[in-house]
């Protein structure tokens, strides 16, 4: 059958550990803003496990929209909203409040001012109490990068010199310059991190 799915095996793969935390990290009900969705494999995954959450998809890519939607279309979640064209760094966000922010896997591939925009945006649409959820691999002052995941570095900034890796405490940092209290960080296979942070005011 040829239609506009995309999958991805990282997605499959980290799906399951990515819920676990979701479970324990988002609240029980209201709506999800997540940015950068990709294929829409997440979002399909947290939607059919969590049904009291109501989600949003987004991405700036029309193929992954596209992708989003052809999922959507196949899997007629009642609680999955159309994706939404949305660029981390220029907006234009959508209409809050949400309840969570979810984003996955696009601080390393995005040039900075995407996470500066990921911070002020979700800074807009959320209320105090909001939680920003991001999960990707980061370099950590205190320990040596993983071998897969220096590679991975070099890789991304050969593909292009703006991406690549971002010092944890930076985005702390970031997160904290838009309202945000970073409350945990839990490792996750194949050296990546869940990092949590609640908007306080
Ligand atoms: C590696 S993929 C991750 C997709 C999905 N979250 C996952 O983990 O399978 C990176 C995604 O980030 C999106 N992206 C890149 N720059 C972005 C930006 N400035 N704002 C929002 N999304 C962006 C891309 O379109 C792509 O879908």
């Amino acid at each position: 059958m040829t239609d506009d799915r995309l999958s991805s095996m990282a997605a499959l793969r980290n799906r399951d550990p990515i819920l676990d935390v979701l479970r324990t990290a988002l609240p029980e009900t209201g709506r999800v803003l997540e940015l950068a969705s990709g294929t829409g494999e997440h979002v399909m995954h947290f939607a059919h496990n969590l049904p009291d959450l109501h989600w949003q998809p987004s991405d700036p890519s029309p193929e992954a929209r596209q992708s989003i939607a052809a999922w959507s279309a196949a899997e007629r979640l009642p609680n999955v909203a159309p994706p939404i064209d949305l660029d981390a760094a220029q907006g234009p966000w959508p209409m809050g409040p949400f309840a969570a922010v979810v984003c996955i896997n696009m601080i390393h591939i995005s040039p900075w001012p995407a996470t500066i925009g990921l911070m002020q945006g979700a800074s807009s649409v959320l209320p105090a109490g909001g939680v920003l959820y991001l999960y990707g691999p980061y370099r950590r002052s205190d320990r040596p990068l993983a071998p897969g995941n220096a590679a991975f570095d070099e890789d991304l900034r050969a593909r292009n010199p703006a991406w690549g890796l971002r010092e944890l405490d930076t985005v702390i940092a970031c997160a904290a310059d838009h309202g945000f209290v970073f409350e945990q960080v839990i490792d996750m296979p194949a050296n990546n991190l869940s990092v949590i942070f609640r908007k306080t005011t």
